[in-house]
């Protein structure tokens, strides 16, 4: 084997085109199925390449994800449009800026791109400015024109040149269609995730493994994001959340550069992007390769809440059920542990609310192109604390693709204020509290395919707690 900085024992990355055009049929099929119209066009505009503001250097690029879906392509500047009548799709790309080759190299070219995507037609941008192209795509007067508000230019539209074709813009139907659409995989968009995961983890395994050379969050942000890039990964599915000691009680903490000294635990919060799919993973571990008591105690207990709704997942499971058996777990473990009084019944702990303030997010949410993707229906105004930040309601259908992630936090803040005005005193012992302020945060997070009889991991580092140990003591290495 030749030297590399990739791991070349990971397996492949999935072979074959991106489905797209079974994603058109899809999301006309579901749109007729619900109601809207069952002709017109679809009509997307992809993602600009844009400038820093007083520079010429170009901004960091991410391809609309409703554009993604209906295209695969990942290229910038891109229109499409899909007649729904015709079952015919049309990507339109930049045309070659002979000027611009010089810096950029050659785009890709049309007859490239029709063996690239699962398109049927490719033109160049420059001729959709001509009358002919909006001619072509609508055909009479009146027809559908199902957009996204706000996230195409429709001046092409209202030409001149077309003023004997103005369509009925339709603003609602091509949105809704695509994020409920989105929410179910095909084996296509479950094998990017699945890559996603099988990269993600292997980094999270290297960081692990580096723990003791390490002295500050920012190292293992580091190694992280090197072995993601080094194997095939470039782009982060969202910032990496890497948290020592109390920080992970900062449930999306950014700053990821305070130093480990003194801390008992980090927690890492990170995923990669492959091919515009997400992983999106948590493990918590021991910076010294071993965990106190404390942390073995709040570990061990949010590994239960997790075993515990890992065993729910199924097709048609609500997942309001799934986690409320989260907090059921999380409030008789912290009265075994103590935490709470020995004198109240899991009911009363749990009609208190109190789990709510060491398990305040919900316990997971759909993963896709997005990593809080879409079509989850949260209500983030339900008054009820305990489903307010639940960013799926509902059943979970069968491919759905979701992360169990249960967690337990010592959150200083508001929590002590509380405590002194008396808040929780029926409830929380707090001589027994103090011993776990320092453990800071427990999050482990996972990424499972909903099967009919069951769900399958797709993360493959694992949460053992004797294996964390392991890579982290240095006894076996990855
Ligand atoms: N990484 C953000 C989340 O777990 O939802
Ligand atoms: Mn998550
Ligand atoms: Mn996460």
């Amino acid at each position: 084997m030749t030297k590399s900085i990739a791991n070349h024992n990971l397996p492949k990355p999935p072979s074959g085109k991106y489905p797209a055009k079974d994603h058109c049929r899809r999301v006309a099929a579901w749109i007729a199925e619900n109601g809207g119209p069952s002709s017109g066009v679809i009509y997307l505009q992809g993602q600009t390449l844009k400038e820093h503001e007083d520079d010429d250097t170009e901004q960091h690029f991410r391809q609309r994800r409703h554009f993604y879906y209906l295209t695969g392509c990942e290229l910038p500047d891109c229109s499409f449009a899909y007649d729904i009548a015709s079952d015919t799709s049309t990507l339109w790309i930049p045309p070659v800026d002979p000027g611009y080759v010089m810096w950029a190299g050659m785009p890709l070219l049309p007859k490239e791109a029709l063996e690239r995507y699962d398109i049927d037609v490719v033109l160049t941008t420059d001729e959709l400015k001509s009358g002919k192209a909006v001619e072509n795509m609508l055909k009479k007067q009146n027809e559908t024109l199902l957009v996204i508000k706000d996230r195409a230019d429709l001046n092409i539209f209202h030409a001149d040149s077309v003023k004997h074709l103005q369509p009925n813009f339709d603003y609602e139907w091509a949105r809704r269609s695509i994020e409920q659409c989105r929410v179910v995989k095909d084996e296509h968009e479950i094998a990017m995730i699945r890559h996603a995961n099988i990269v993600s983890s292997y980094a999270h395994q290297r960081v692990q493994a580096s723990v003791s050379a390490a002295s500050n969050e920012q190292e293992l942000n580091a190694v992280f994001m090197l072995h993601c890039h080094a194997n095939g990964c470039k782009e982060m599915a969202y910032g990496c959340i890497c948290a020592a000691g109390t920080n992970a009680s900062t449930l999306h903490y950014v700053h990821n550069n305070l130093p480990l000294e003194n801390k008992l635990n980090m927690l890492m919060d990170c995923g990669a992007e492959y091919n515009c799919y997400c992983a999106d993973i948590t493990r918590t571990f021991p910076l010294n390769g071993r965990f106190t008591q404390e942390s073995r105690d709040i570990y061990s207990l949010v590994l239960k809440m997790q075993g515990e709704c890992m065993g729910m997942i199924k097709a048609g499971v609500m997942w309001e059920d799934v986690h409320m058996r989260a907090h059921t777990v999380a409030a008789a473990g912290l009265r075994e542990l103590g935490i709470f009084k020995q004198n109240l019944s899991v009911e009363q702990i749990l009609e208190s609310k109190v789990t709510t303030r060491f398990f305040p997010h919900g316990l997971g949410h759909y993963l896709g192109m997005d990593t809080h993707d879409t079509g989850g229906n949260a209500n983030y105004s339900d008054p009820d604390p305990y489903l307010a930040y639940l960013r799926v309601r509902g059943k979970l259908p069968v491919n759905s693709v979701v992360t169990n992630e249960p967690g337990i936090y010592f959150r200083e803040f508001p929590l002590r204020q509380e405590l002194k005005d008396g808040k929780w005193k029926e409830v929380i012992d707090e001589s027994v509290l103090d011993r776990y302020w320092s453990v800071g945060g427990v999050r482990i997070e996972d990424d499972v395919v909903v099967k009919e009889d069951g769900c399958e991991n797709l993360t493959t580092v694992s949460s053992k707690m004797e294996d964390i140990e392991a890579l982290c003591n240095g006894t076996v290495e990855v």
